[in-house]
């Protein structure tokens, strides 16, 4: 383990560091095979922002869905971490159409991020706008939300095209837990039959990072990561900092939907002409 260590660290190294849970501490001991270097030129506020959303989206997008050149993807939650490094790594590849769903609010962030259509699901069917644009449909749908849009989702792939599966972000839909919202999203869940797939010709995959058990998965996924980031094809979008203190707020800003891209906790404690400011703000 001592020449594992000595071959991939030097001395006062900055790392990113990828496990389960527990990071929301001024002090971690972690596994080194879950570290990986971090480029000189990245921040560590960008070396927190880019793991999870990124290998979620890279793994979905280049392992799961084979993302090629020409291919169209549908982006849900277009404005969000996953949202934002999907649409970012979509453009790693030649001619990639991003179809975006988002709050009209966000869609001039997205567009600049790369959403070649943004659409705002919240007055607009996105299903309906798509198949305007791309009568066929799309090769490629992300979904984080569950329920009812799994299906929708299903039906506006082209033949041989892929859905992926990450999450049931329908389930939650205020501060509180909502035991309708949650009955309607197991309802509305999709059922197939893998005979219907193949009558089909779609693919469904699901995706959970936190079920990655492998560590060179991760590793290797970081390893490129960490190239496109240095040939500035990718960005960490960072939304907003809050320090330990600060952590109510920053999740009432998740849960208002407010954030574009990540919200961060900072460890180190906030200065006194800081709060003197929070204050004055409030
Ligand atoms: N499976 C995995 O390994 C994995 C990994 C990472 C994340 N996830 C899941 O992926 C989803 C996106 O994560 P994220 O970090 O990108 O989120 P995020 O940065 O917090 O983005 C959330 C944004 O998505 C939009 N949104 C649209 N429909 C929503 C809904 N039904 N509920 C909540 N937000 C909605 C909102 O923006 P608008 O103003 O546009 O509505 C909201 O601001 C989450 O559900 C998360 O649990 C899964």
């Amino acid at each position: 383990i001592d020449r594992w260590i000595n071959d991939r660290f030097n001395v006062g190294d900055r790392v990113i560091a990828l496990v389960r849970s527990g990071l929301w501490q001024n002090l971690v001991v972690v596994p080194a095979v879950r570290t990986t270097v971090m480029p000189d030129e990245m921040s560590f506020e960008e070396g927190a922002a880019l793991p999870i959303s990124y290998v979620t989206a890279y793994l979905m997008l280049f392992e799961m869905a084979n993302l090629k050149p020409g291919n169209s993807v549908l982006v849900h939650m277009a404005a969000g971490g996953v949202g934002i490094a999907a649409t970012q790594l979509c453009h790693t590849v030649p001619d990639v159409i991003v179809f975006g769903t988002a709050s009209s609010s966000k869609h001039e962030t997205i567009a600049r991020g790369g959403v070649t259509h943004p659409i705002d699901y919240r007055t607009r069917d996105y299903a309906d706008e798509i198949r305007k644009i791309s009568p066929k449909g799309v090769d490629i749908v992300l979904d984080p939300l569950g329920g009812a849009d799994t299906q929708k989702s299903f039906n506006l792939l082209k033949p041989l095209g892929s859905l992926i599966v990450f999450g049931a972000a329908n389930g939650v839909t205020g501060q509180k837990r909502n035991l309708m919202a949650l009955a309607k999203l197991w309802y509305n869940q999709m059922s197939l039959t893998a005979l219907k797939l193949m009558q089909t010709n779609k693919t469904i995959g699901g995706f959970h990072l936190g079920y990655i058990t492998d560590d060179d998965i991760i590793n290797r996924t970081l390893v490129e990561l960490l190239e496109f980031y240095k040939q500035g094809k990718i960005k960490p979008c960072i939304d907003s900092c809050y320090h330990f203190e600060e952590v109510t707020d920053a999740m009432k800003r998740m849960h208002e939907r407010q954030n574009i891209g990540k919200v961060l906790l900072l460890p180190s404690p906030k200065r006194e002409e800081e709060r003197q400011w929070s204050k004055a703000k409030a």
